[in-house]
């Protein structure tokens, strides 16, 4: 039963297919050799994203003086890794804009909780060095993609489950096994296989919520479990869990953190919503 699900949900036709220019940022980040020009190349070479890169960087959220005009000026004073996180999500937004009316609200929340852990994965990333900090704003961007999948897949019978695991305050993982066998975590696996995302964004998706424990020894698993908790404690947007993660100051200390980088990284989430919203508007 659960292969027939996964032949149904892992279909082409409907799943969307993962932008080039996320797969090609992935890879230009893993080739010590590559430069700012490689991240201006790969991102001119999609002129939609480029279009709207540049449009949210000449926009209110920014406040920059001077118009922005090129890739080149953008990567100067948005710097490299935040045209890298930027593009990505420009290119990703649009799946979390489809679906019918009653599904929006739903993955609006999804989307503000998805960028709020990326943003904090990111965060962690660059203090800590667990990871790089593209591949873990990819990790936070996709952690919960499973949920996108599910409610594109089951409508209306998903969106209850988001409701009920909200008001009955129960972990969504548990809705989830007991009524289509699988989880969030599972289908994110199987996506990101079809994807062929790299194996350490796989292994998060995976594992963000039943490898979230002390004794993990996957540091990007614990990155992103930890920015998945910040996004919650920030009540930016929703995930749907209706218990989510919560923090203690061990998890920081295994990733090489002091406690107080949590305060720091929800005033950060928080102070960014509105321009998780500027992205989402910017999607087509
Ligand atoms: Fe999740
Ligand atoms: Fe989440």
């Amino acid at each position: 039963m659960i292969e027939n699900l996964r032949e149904q949900l892992v279909n082409v036709e409907n799943i969307p297919s993962l932008p080039t220019i996320v797969q090609d940022i992935l890879q230009v980040t893993e080739d010590p050799k590559s430069g700012v020009k490689d991240v201006q190349e790969v991102v001119e070479r999609d002129q939609s994203c480029a279009v709207k890169l540049l449009k949210l960087s000449n926009s209110a959220y920014y406040g920059f003086s001077r118009q922005i005009t090129t890739v080149k000026q953008a990567i100067v004073i948005i710097g490299l890794e935040g045209v890298k996180s930027a593009a990505m999500s420009l290119s990703m937004a649009g799946c979390f804009k489809e679906g019918a009316r009653d599904q929006q609200q739903v993955l609006s929340d999804l989307w503000a909780h998805s960028m709020a852990t990326a943003t904090a994965a990111q965060m962690l990333a660059k203090k800590s060095k667990a990871t790089s900090e593209a591949v873990a704003y990819c990790a936070g961007l996709t952690h919960d993609f499973g949920k996108v999948i599910l409610a594109g897949h089951f409508g209306v019978r998903y969106l209850e489950m988001f409701r009920q695991a909200r008001e009955e305050k129960v972990p969504i993982t548990l809705l989830e096994q007991s009524e289509f066998g699988v989880d969030h975590e599972t289908v994110a696996n199987w996506i990101a296989e079809a994807w062929d995302l790299p194996d350490e964004i796989r292994e998060i998706a995976k594992s963000h919520h039943s490898g979230f424990r002390v004794d993990q020894t996957n540091k990007g698993i614990l990155l992103v479990g930890i920015a998945d908790a910040l996004a919650y404690a920030a009540k930016v947007g929703h995930g749907g869990n209706g218990r989510p993660p919560v923090l203690d100051g061990q998890f920081l200390k295994l990733i090489g953190l002091d406690s107080t980088v949590g305060n720091e990284v929800v005033v950060e989430i928080k102070k960014q919503a509105d321009r998780f919203s500027a992205l989402l508007q910017l999607a087509d």
